[in-house]
């Protein structure tokens, strides 16, 4: 029925669409609605404590026994660097003088940790069907003890040379996460941001790279998307920016209005808010400070600082201090509970393959041949209309 079968039957799911983990805004409710709709819930740990994330495992695992993604950072924890975090503090210092808050008071640490000995006890305890990383793989011997459960293993790649290197890691499939993504970049063999590649230009070359199936993500947020994300040679699609407009999102009212309000030119890649690059909405901090800079801390550490500057903020309902992660293709977005998200997601991409495949049959291009020799052109055709959409469902 599907254009490229190969992902849905390596993970025993209906739909190739998976909702992408999304750390801070996506939880149980959203990964049990994706994965009974037919598509494959995750489950961001990254900013969860043991404690949490077995709350929520519990609760997914007594809601759906379909399969689902637990998904980790695996970033190496950094030293602590005091003169790089006292620049950075001085940075911010015009902000907390500006909000009446003392700059020299203690800073809660960052709380994005990397998998770990206990994430991986979670991980034997409640076996996830799918279990992905962000930022590379975790070292051999807790990537070991994951595969023993039999999880199949993925890991976002931002170039072909990071998807090859995690096919020879292992990884049963591989995300290709373009520039368009929303998000922190899960880029971990280069720190450049200015070389990385758009969903159009990644997805093929990566699909020629590697023999395991890719996943295409970032930008990805209609049927149009999906079909087009299929031609490119992708297995699946990985969607996120999409999936923050259910309301099984848990956002604040603030960043669920920034995502209605946004336009396609209005986002941008920034290391502000945590010391590494991620697409979110800009706002007061990435223009004033950002997008990018030398001087905040390697990630996680920049977020420390930040912290009651936010809160602050937030108290006065703005967001100018506030990551607000979104894609490049946040115009796409439609407000539906999650399962209904994934479905129509699914009928729409099935209904415009359907229409290309008819409208490229022997039957029908020889009559438009003819058609268009008689002067009178097939009416919807060629299946690619001067609007850009393909067909017209
Ligand atoms: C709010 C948000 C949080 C995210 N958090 C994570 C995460 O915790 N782990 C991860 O692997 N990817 C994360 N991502 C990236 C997604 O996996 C995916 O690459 C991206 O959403 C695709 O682009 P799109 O948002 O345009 O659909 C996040 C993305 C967003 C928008």
């Amino acid at each position: 029925m599907w254009p490229n079968e190969r992902l849905i039957n390596l993970f025993d799911i209906e739909l190739p669409i998976i909702q992408a983990p999304m750390a801070g805004s996506a939880f149980s409710d959203m990964v049990v609605a994706v994965s009974e709709a037919g598509g494959l819930g995750s489950l961001a740990c990254a900013l969860l404590s043991v404690e949490q994330a077995r709350r929520e495992l519990e609760t997914i695992r007594r809601k759906t026994s379909r399969p689902i993604n637990a998904n980790f950072f695996c970033h190496q924890q950094p030293r602590s660097d005091p003169t790089r975090e006292t620049n950075w503090k001085r940075r911010l210092e015009a902000y907390y003088v500006q909000m009446g808050l003392d700059h020299n008071a203690a800073v809660p640490s960052a709380n994005r940790a990397p998998f770990d000995e206990e994430m991986c006890d979670l991980v034997l305890e409640f076996q996830p069907e799918v279990v992905s990383f962000h930022f590379g793989l975790p070292d051999r011997n807790l990537l070991a003890r994951v595969r023993r459960t039999g999880a199949k293993i993925i890991s976002s790649a931002t170039s072909v040379d990071e998807a090859r290197w995690l096919e020879d890691q292992g990884c049963d499939a591989i995300v290709a996460q373009s520039y368009e993504a929303g998000g922190h970049r899960g880029m971990f063999l280069t720190q450049d941001v200015s070389t990385q590649v758009g969903t159009m230009a990644l997805v093929p070359q990566v699909v020629d790279a590697v023999k395991v199936p890719v996943i295409a993500a970032g930008g990805i947020a209609d049927a149009r998307g999906i079909v087009a994300a299929f031609a490119l040679g992708a297995a699946a699609v990985q969607i996120g920016t999409a999936y923050l407009h259910c309301p099984e999102a848990q956002i604040s009212p603030i960043y669920r209005q920034a995502l209605k309000d946004v336009k396609d030119n209005e986002t941008a890649i920034t290391n502000v808010f945590t010391g590494r690059p991620a697409r979110g909405i800009v706002n007061r901090l990435m223009r004033e400070v950002g997008p990018m800079t030398d001087v905040a801390p390697e990630f996680p550490l920049a977020a420390a600082a930040l912290a009651p500057l936010r809160s602050e903020s937030e108290m006065a309902g703005s967001a100018d201090f506030t990551p607000l992660w979104s894609g490049q293709a946040p115009r796409l977005n439609r407000e539906l509970p999650a399962a209904e998200l994934t479905r129509q997601l699914a009928e729409e991409t099935l209904e415009k393959l359907r229409f290309i495949e008819t409208m490229a049959s022997p039957d029908v291009l020889a009559q438009a041949a003819a058609l268009a020799t008689a002067g009178r052109p097939l009416s919807g055709w060629p299946p690619v209309a001067s609007t850009g959409r393909v067909g017209r469902a």
